[in-house]
């Protein structure tokens, strides 16, 4: 029986994270340091900030998840470290942990790209789920509506335009006054607001295409907000919430569905920071029942950055043949 350990290491953005996952599926642990609170005061993510805080607790992040895994140094077979997309600084931190690592254990290294690691997600939640399905990764950073040929064969359907759409549930929590990261607490004062109280846009797009475009919407819901103020008419932050996550869940769900059938493939997943928001797991649940998908989403610590997605990518693509050099570099705008 094979016994095949990938040490994950995730700093693209604000966690600090490093994973031992056993045979790509199975998490012996997924240590996640949030530097939330600590970019909370300026209202988002401070890149130089991130980096130090990266290189100052990387070390003891990996101590930690080799000594959770019950595992020793030396039995790691492979580190992967995500090298893009993300921030540069905290990039390379994760990336030169790693290459130090590879060259004093003498084990290989290969660069996983994050957004691969957020699809990878679903191996890890779901055991049996093997590719080919297609799926709607929406994070802070990027919404990619994504063909799974292969584990190592990916084809992008569509992409965003312009905002990504955590991007836009920042923003618009921003707006609101709700604080940051906004997508966890718009889904949360949603629940208790009228989503049918404003008829915020949707934006289809060119009949066929798959992409997405959210910035439309972020002006049309900013836009409604300062004509409230103007007319000083008290607004009801929950209704503007929920009105704003139906146009934005909407939108993604019925493209997502719409790819499902011109791909014809009964399997659709989900994954991302975005896919923790209840209302579109639930969206998409209704639709693939009412079609005959099977929908597929991680739990909500799997959808959020940690490293044991990293890990799980790392093995596959180590796995069809591929793995870096020591000179490997941080590509911030890496696509898949
Ligand atoms: O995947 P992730 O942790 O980082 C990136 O790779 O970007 O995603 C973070 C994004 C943030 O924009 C956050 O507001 C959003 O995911 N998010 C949510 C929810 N939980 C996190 N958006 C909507 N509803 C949620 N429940
Ligand atoms: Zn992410």
């Amino acid at each position: 029986m094979e016994r095949f350990l990938t040490l994950g290491i995730e700093t693209s953005c604000d966690e600090t994270s490093a994973a031992v996952v056993l045979n790509g599926r199975e998490v012996l642990s997924n240590v996640i340091y949030s530097q939330i609170d600590i970019h909370k005061r300026f209202g988002g993510v401070v890149p130089e900030v991130a980096s130090r805080k990266h290189v100052e607790i990387i070390s003891l992040i990996v101590e930690e998840a080799i000594k959770e895994a019950g595992i020793k140094f030396s039995d790691i077979d492979l580190i992967a470290p995500t090298y893009g997309p993300g921030l540069v600084g905290a990039l390379l931190v994760g990336l030169s942990y790693a290459k130090g690592l590879s060259l004093s254990l003498k084990k290989p290294l290969i660069g996983v790209n994050h957004i691969e690691g957020h699809i990878s997600a679903n191996y890890i939640q779901h055991k049996y789920l093997e590719p080919p399905f297609l799926c709607l990764v929406v994070s802070g950073g990027h919404s990619h509506l994504v063909y799974i040929e292969d584990y190592d064969t990916y084809e992008i359907i569509g992409k965003t335009r312009d905002d990504a759409a955590g991007e836009a549930f920042d923003k618009i929590a921003r707006a609101l006054g709700l604080g940051y990261p906004g997508g966890p607490l718009i889904d949360k004062i949603a629940r208790q607001g009228n989503e049918d109280a404003i008829d915020f846009p949707r934006a289809y797009l060119e009949e066929e295409s798959f992409d997405f475009s959210f910035s439309g919407l972020k002006s049309a819901v900013l836009n409604y907000l300062n004509k409230m103020s103007m007319q000083g008419i008290e607004i009801k932050k929950e209704d503007v919430a929920a009105s704003f996550q139906k146009s934005v869940v909407e939108v993604l769900a019925n493209k997502t569905i719409r790819a499902a059938k011109l791909k014809k493939i009964n399997k659709v997943a989900l994954a991302g920071g975005v896919a923790a928001n209840s209302r579109l797991r639930d969206e998409l649940s209704l639709l693939c029942k009412k079609y005959g998908f099977e929908f597929y989403y991680p739990s909500i610590e799997l959808c959020t950055d940690n490293a044991a997605m990293i890990a799980a990518s790392g093995y596959y693509a180590y796995k069809k043949g591929r793995v870096s050099s020591l000179s490997i570099n941080a590509y911030p705008n890496l696509k898949i």
